[in-house]
């Protein structure tokens, strides 16, 4: 067994934002047993302090956590802040039309955080994520490496899922990414999803019935699953919650794992001042390189195309 290196043995996590989103989250770090200090912060008190003792309540069977319901000046000591604080999406809403309530909403949140003393990395999660995640990073002024959002790891997720579905393998032995924003413009790079190390090129030829067609129709289910869980019961919080948690292992614990994240781009993928997902290595330190994947020339104009819409929110709204 390798040690891990630069792993502190007491992590504090510091949530804020105490919706269905955060509360998941919450409790899939319990059940996991991440991080031993979990300060929740949100401006519904009741709520805040109610969600810790229940939680706390699940900690005798799983792993010691100290959970309790705090003040964004617990993040003085923290090694991590995560933020899902903001308006959820509604039926109907895009991401994007969340951007002018959740900014403000999130200045509120990050100068008390950084006044605090906060010498961690930010972790968001708020939509639009890519939108937040720029504006973290210019409000609190901390260096791109410690400003990290959550990108299209929950659409990853669901692309291995509807994979592993339609050819009936395990999702965890699929390996592929959705890249670009958090939201409508994503696409999936089907050039480098392997299947246990086979192309899907290669698994194609083996297995005709996979057609490009159903590739497609599994693309347009990704973009549109958070729409069809919405439709269905107003929010999506089980699939996010279990990713920010996944997110949170790997900088924690040092792993220098790829995940693909919301990241500053500055050139890769042609790609210029914008915070966009893409696979990249993340450790302790927060991001430790972003992983540029030689995409297809359609793939690469698909990021492009992605990259333009998040900028020209950014110069409509935040600038
Ligand atoms: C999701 O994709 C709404 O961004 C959220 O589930």
């Amino acid at each position: 067994m390798t040690t891990p290196t630069n792993e502190k043995n007491h992590q504090k996590v510091l949530l804020v934002g105490d919706g269905a989103v955060g509360s998941t989250y919450a409790y899939a770090m319990t059940l996991q047993g991440i991080a031993q200090e979990f300060v929740i912060c949100d401006i519904a008190k009741d709520k805040i302090k109610g969600d810790a003792i229940d939680i706390a309540d699940a900690t005798p069977w799983t792993y010691p956590k100290n959970i309790y319901a705090g003040e964004y000046s617990d993040a003085k000591d923290a090694d991590l802040v995560v933020i899902t604080a903001g308006a959820p999406q509604k039926p109907g809403e895009t991401r994007l039309d969340l951007v002018n309530k959740n900014l403000n909403i999130l200045k509120s949140i990050v100068d008390p955080i950084v006044e605090s003393g906060f010498n961690g990395i930010f972790l968001v999660a708020a939509n639009p994520v890519d939108i937040l995640t720029y504006a973290t990073w210019k409000l609190s002024g901390f260096p791109k490496e410690r400003v990290i959002g959550s990108g299209t790891s929950l659409d990853t997720a669901r692309l291995h899922k509807f994979v592993g579905q339609e050819l009936d393998v395990d999702p965890r032995s699929i390996h592929g990414y959705i890249m670009g924003e958090h939201g409508d413009s994503e696409f999936a790079a089907w050039s480098h999803l392997t299947i246990g190390g086979i192309t899907m090129k290669e698994w194609m030829e083996i297995h005709p019935e996979v057609t490009q067609e159903k590739l497609d129709a599994i693309q347009e289910r990704v973009i549109k699953g958070a729409y069809e869980i919405i439709n269905l019961k107003g929010a999506t919080f089980y699939g996010i919650g279990t990713a920010l948690a996944r997110i949170s292992k790997a900088i924690l614990s040092d792993e220098n794992t790829v995940l693909p994240l919301s990241v500053y781009m500055n050139g890769e993928y042609g790609v210029k001042d914008v915070y966009i997902g893409s696979p990249a290595i993340v450790n302790r330190k927060g991001l430790k390189q972003i992983l540029q994947v030689p995409l297809t020339s359609e793939e690469s104009t698909q990021m492009k195309i992605s990259a333009d819409a998040l900028a020209k929110v950014l110069k409509d709204g935040f600038e």
